[in-house]
């Protein structure tokens, strides 16, 4: 160790201004910032005593691997992310504040693209919907659109979130799933028909996340500076193009290289051939919600008949240094809004909006937003304080708020929306369900092969329902495309007959 090489300034050094000047750049040391001698053999008392306690170094090591380990997501736990950025190419100051949407304006972002239900290191061939969140950096403060590669979601009502994904994992005595308690529960869930659609067609096996398209799902509210709020929603078209797997390509792939979808991602940056997607967006006005034959509020609906608008495009062109520190630590979160972008009354978002923060809280800690990856670019200014893992630098007296000695101003155009409301308190499905027409439709688009290959794996899993479940599920396919049912029946040896006379008994 030489005193006068140059020294290492440590995150923790810059924040708190001070440097170690005696410990070389590539030097081993602890975590204090001691240099280790001997990384090689502990301390021991002699050559065939015990090892000491007094070996700090080999204690602190045995003590941080023993931590190496925080709770993954409960859902979403294996992803993949990287930097990037948005441009704005569109003029959105009449329907929202939000300033990213200026034209030419550039927006630092960080993507995070993940599979569902199986946990972190599991195979990214697995059948799933994929993840496609992304956290803008804007100069409002952070930003979260946490969508997936599908337009629509399973239900509509954050209330099934818990048990829809217990039905999906492995079942609780065995440690793997089955298409029997799957079906058990999706037989109580007409309105699934459409996204168990997409998930059992070869959408549900991406071949790759360049290859993907995005969607917020959801509808949120842009809000501009008169206060007036529009509906919308948000789609991301990949310039890639879209590319599935089908079964056979699929069953390929796995016998390969289950990081397909990582190792795809990290290679192509790496490569300087960075991905890129246009955001899209599409508009309600509020006096138009009642005008759809179905409900634009609900997410397991698509808006067919709403114009897209282009705004802007973002590159990913940075893969990340340290995945724990980045990828793991991200915390999307559709709580991140911000001046101009509101949530809807969409009942399944509006779950979303404390489920994400509340579970980060227990994951990563109170003060997660502190951690470099989730740091806005911007000053943060609020009178939270204090908590585990504290890394702030807050200084003064004033941590409270009205305050004479520190005043500190809110703009109109932060404030929250008004809804008007009327009416009770109610436990009530919404109106207008539609729970089959856009899932026939969807059937309907694939091509002959698309059909088939939906028929064969979606029958095939169907097979192993249990009995009452089966034609259940099977009358909601048929419900939604006689044709599809009927296929359907057939692989997954139904009686026609049973399942017409349920789907007879089902609303449009
Ligand atoms: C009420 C319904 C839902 C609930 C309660 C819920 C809950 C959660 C939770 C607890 C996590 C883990 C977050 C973390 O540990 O950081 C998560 C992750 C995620 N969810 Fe949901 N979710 C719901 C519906 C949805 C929907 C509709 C979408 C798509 C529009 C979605 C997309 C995602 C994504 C992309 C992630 C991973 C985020 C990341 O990469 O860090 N979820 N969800």
């Amino acid at each position: 160790m030489s005193l006068t090489t140059p020294f290492r300034l440590t995150a923790t050094a810059l924040a708190v201004g001070v440097m170690s000047m005696s410990v070389h750049a590539a030097d081993l040391t602890r975590d204090n910032g001691a240099a280790v001698g001997d990384n090689q053999n502990s301390q021991t008392a002699g050559a065939n005593g015990p090892v000491l306690l007094q070996d700090v170094h080999l204690l602190q090591k045995l003590q941080r691997f023993d931590r190496e380990r925080i709770p993954e997501r409960v859902v979403h736990a294996r992803g993949t992310g990287a930097h990037g950025e948005f441009t704005a190419s569109a003029d959105l100051s009449d329907l929202t504040v939000a300033s990213l949407f200026t034209p030419g304006k550039t927006t630092p972002v960080f993507v995070r693209f993940s599979s569902v239900v199986h946990g972190n290191h599991s195979p990214e061939t697995l059948r799933d919907p994929r993840g496609f969140a992304t956290k803008f950096y804007t100069a409002d403060g952070n930003w979260d659109l946490v969508g997936n590669n599908f337009p629509t979601f399973f239900i509509r009502d954050a209330i099934k979130f818990p048990d829809m994904v217990h039905a999906f994992k492995p079942d609780p005595d065995k440690n793997y799933g089955t298409d029997k308690t799957l079906f058990d529960f999706f037989s109580h869930v007409p309105e699934a028909t459409r996204t168990l659609t997409q998930l059992f067609s070869n959408y549900g096996t991406p071949a790759t996340y360049r290859h993907m398209d995005g969607s917020s799902v959801h509808a949120y509210k842009f809000v501009n500076a008169q206060g007036e709020y529009n509906y919308v929603k948000f789609n991301w078209k990949s310039q890639q193009g879209v590319k599935n797997h089908d079964p056979k390509e699929a069953e390929r792939v796995q016998g390969k290289d289950f990081n397909h979808m990582s190792r795809d991602l990290i290679t192509a940056i790496n490569a300087g051939d960075y991905p890129k997607w246009d955001l899209y967006v599409q508009i309600i006005k509020p006096e138009d919600l009642d005008k759809f034959e179905y409900n634009p509020l609900d997410a397991t609906k698509i808006w067919p008949d709403v114009p897209e608008k282009k705004v802007g495009t973002m590159v990913l062109n940075k893969n990340p240094a340290n995945i724990f520190q980045e990828t793991e630590q991200v915390a999307m979160a559709p709580a991140n809004t911000i001046p101009g972008i509101e949530p809807s009354e969409d009942r399944l978002l509006q779950g979303r909006m404390f489920s994400y923060a509340d579970t980060q809280m227990y994951r990563l800690g109170a003060n997660h937003q502190l951690l470099p990856i989730n740091q806005p670019k911007v000053a943060v200014n609020s009178n939270n304080q204090d908590g585990a893992h504290n890394t702030g630098a807050r200084t003064g007296e004033v941590n409270y708020e009205p305050s004479r000695m520190q005043p500190k101003p809110q703009p109109a155009v932060a404030r929250y929306s008004q809804l008007p409301l009327e009416g009770s308190t109610q436990q009530q499905k919404i109106y207008k369900e539609q729970n089959f027409k856009q899932a026939g439709e969807l059937y309907r688009s694939f091509s002959r092969k698309e059909k088939a290959d939906l028929i064969a794996t979606l029958g095939g899993a169907l097979a192993g329902a249990e009995d009452e479940a089966k034609h259940h599920m099977l009358s909601f396919f048929y419900k939604a495309d006689a044709d599809y049912g009927k296929g359907l029946t057939k692989v997954a040896k139904g009686d026609l007959s049973r399942v017409q006379a349920l789907a007879a008994k089902l609303q449009d």
